[in-house]
Formats: structure tokens, sequence, C-alpha cells
């Protein structure tokens, strides 16, 4: 029984990372290839030819106009992963067909859907358009992580853990210090944190980026689709600098931090992140600073969980955590989890029963 969320539209990947070289992924447990068709379309089928199971991203395997050739015997696959040619017959077997995915291109970001096909609506998928828009700088990366997706989930959930794990980045001690909110859309599925403070110390990340002197008004806004897209609207301006009645903010400094937690296997993750800002727009300094800064933020949050992971792997089983008031939107994002998973797993249930008949 897997623990990854079927029927879920997961990112595989930046759009920058497919082109028109063979592209392979393994996500939820499944070796996937990737490519561009001539008209720049992604992409997914199976990266397992369906003759011996040579990886179709394994030279020379390779690309030849919109289709894909095996490099072990030459079948030859079209866009959609339908065989097209076999070697030493013209007829090609029906069932000669690659398992291919749903993939939808937007925010600069590649999603794939995972599970049943027929269930896949591109219009559930989450969306994060500072990440393609004017009047915004991105810097990006990802991190693979030898550790459950669930860890990164808990760990993005509580950012109390800022002041210990990431002071001298982003760490400072009122983010421990201040109570969060929690509340939960159940009908969206989507997990809100807030941590407001109004008169922090300015960590590093924020007063090198911004150039604000002294302290600042610090918020801390999570917004948490499961399974996949987590959303940290930081807002950062002098103490007690506030948005207008109208809604406007010109004094304040708004970066968008996301994550894609996107699972590789059961017990490891790709650790999408993302860092999007409003401000000082084409200096290079600060786009270097943003860039070096977030990965070894990042990197500090990988060493801790593929130690948790090997903390979880060897433990007995029966261990009893003990939760506090800061774990209320970690909880409540496992409880989502758990309830997409059970649906999916009840459709797929149905789906055998139907099949069955
Ligand atoms: S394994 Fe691909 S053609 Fe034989
Ligand atoms: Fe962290």
């Amino acid at each position: 029984m897997t623990s990854i969320v079927q029927n879920q539209w997961y990112v595989a990947a930046y759009g920058r990372e497919i082109g028109r070289e063979l592209f392979s992924r393994t996500i939820c447990g499944e070796s996937i290839l990737f490519w561009r068709t001539e008209a720049g379309e992604v992409t997914a089928m199976s990266d397992r030819c369906v003759h011996r199971r040579f990886p179709l991203s394994q030279a020379p395997s390779h690309l030849d106009g919109d289709t894909v050739v095996c490099g072990y015997h030459g079948f030859t696959y079209g866009a959609d992963g339908k065989c097209v040619a076999v070697p030493g017959q013209t007829r090609v077997p029906r069932t000669a067909r690659l398992k291919s995915y749903p993939v939808v291109e937007q925010d600069t970001l590649v999603w794939i859907f995972i599970g049943d096909a027929d269930k896949a609506d591109a219009t559930r998928i989450p969306r994060a358009p500072w990440l393609d828009q004017e009047g915004w700088t991105t810097v990006s990366g990802m991190e693979p992580l030898a550790a459950r997706a669930s860890l990164l989930v808990d760990n993005l959930m509580d950012l109390s853990h800022e002041t210990y794990l990431h002071g001298g980045y982003i760490g400072t001690p009122e983010v421990a210090e201040t109570p969060i909110t929690t509340e939960v859309d159940e009908e969206a599925g989507i997990v809100y944190v807030s941590r407001h403070m109004a008169d922090a110390e300015c960590p590093p990340f924020y007063a090198k980026s911004t150039g604000i002197e002294g302290r600042i008004t610090r918020w801390q806004d999570i917004e948490f689709a499961p399974p996949c897209l987590y959303k940290l609207h930081s807002r950062v301006a002098p103490v007690g600098v506030l948005p207008n009645e109208d809604g406007t903010d010109p004094h304040a400094f708004h970066v968008e931090v996301n994550y894609a937690i996107t699972p590789e296997t059961e017990n490891s993750t790709h650790d999408f992140w993302m860092v999007s800002r409003d401000f000082a727009l084409d200096d290079e300094a600060v786009t270097d600073f943003l860039r070096e800064s977030n990965r070894t933020v990042v990197l500090q949050d990988v060493t801790a969980l593929d130690v948790l992971e090997q903390v979880i792997a060897g433990e007995p089983d029966g261990y009893q955590e003990l939760s506090i008031n800061i774990d209320t939107g970690a909880l409540a994002a496992r409880r989502i989890i758990a309830r997409l998973a059970a649906e999916a797993s009840g459709a797929a249930a149905e789906q055998a029963a139907a099949t069955a008949r």
C-alpha cells in the first residue's frame, strides 16, 4: 500500500528543464520520460520500452522529429506514447503503447497527473502567477531529499523551526515566539497558517535584499494546497508600516516563497523551491544573494529531514509524537492529505469492482 496520494497533480519539472533532449524523472515511484514536441508541447510517458523495458531516456535512444526511438531494438513511439513502428514486421501490435500522462505547463512549472488519467481536471491545479508575471523576479531550484514527502510538509507548515534551524539566515527569536493562527478551507482543501510579527528583528535574508535598516513588521501567511503546492506569502516593512485600507501596499516588500513537494518514491522527494520578489527586480546582486541564501536554507532543511528519515527507518513501531500549538497547521495538512488518499483509494476500489463485474 503506497502512502503517495494518487489522482493528484504534482510538479514534475520546471519548464526550462524540458526541451528537445530526452529527460527522465521518477515521480511518485513511476519512471517518466519527458520531451518537447517540435511545436513546443511537453509530453510525458513511461520511460520503459514495452518490448524489453529499455529506458527510452537512455542513449542511444533518441528523438526523431516527434517520435522517440528506443535505443535497444528500435521500437518507435509517437508523442501520445503509441508505438508507430517495430523492427522486422509492418504490423505494430495493438497493445504496443507506453503509458502516457496528462501534463499541463503553467506558471513556469510542468504539472503531471498521477493516477487515473480520466480524473485529471486541469482547473484543479493551484496557481502561482508571480512565477511568470511582469513585476516579479524569481530564483528557483530543486534539491533531492532522501526523506518522505510528509516530513517536508511538516517542516514547511511550522516555521517556528526557522529560529533554530535557520538562525543567521531567515530565523529570528520572534518567529518562534509569536503564536500562529490556523484556518482550514475543508471544501477547497487548503490550509492557511499565519504569523504576524509587529516588531521583529530583520534577518539577513531580508535586510540584505531589501536594504531595510532596523526592526520590521514581518508577516508570514502560508497557503498550502495539498499535496504539492506550498505558498508562503511573506511581507516585510519598516516597523509599523501597514497596507493601505484599499489593499495597496507600496511601502512593503513582498516575497512569495513557493515549494512544490513531489514524491520521488515512498522515501524520497523532489524539493522544488522558488523565491519571487516584487522589488530590486533587475538587481543581479540581490538575485544572486537570494538564490544562494535560499539554497543554503533549503539544504539546512534537507540535512535535518534526511536525518529524520533515517531515524524513522530505524525505530520500533509505535513511537508517539507530541504535538503543540505550533503543529496545528501541519496536523491539518496531514488530515487533508489522508482524506485525499482515502478518496483516491476509494475511487480505485470502485473501479476495480466495476471491472470485475
Ligand atoms: S527494448 Fe526497446 S525496442 Fe527492444
Ligand atoms: Fe526550513
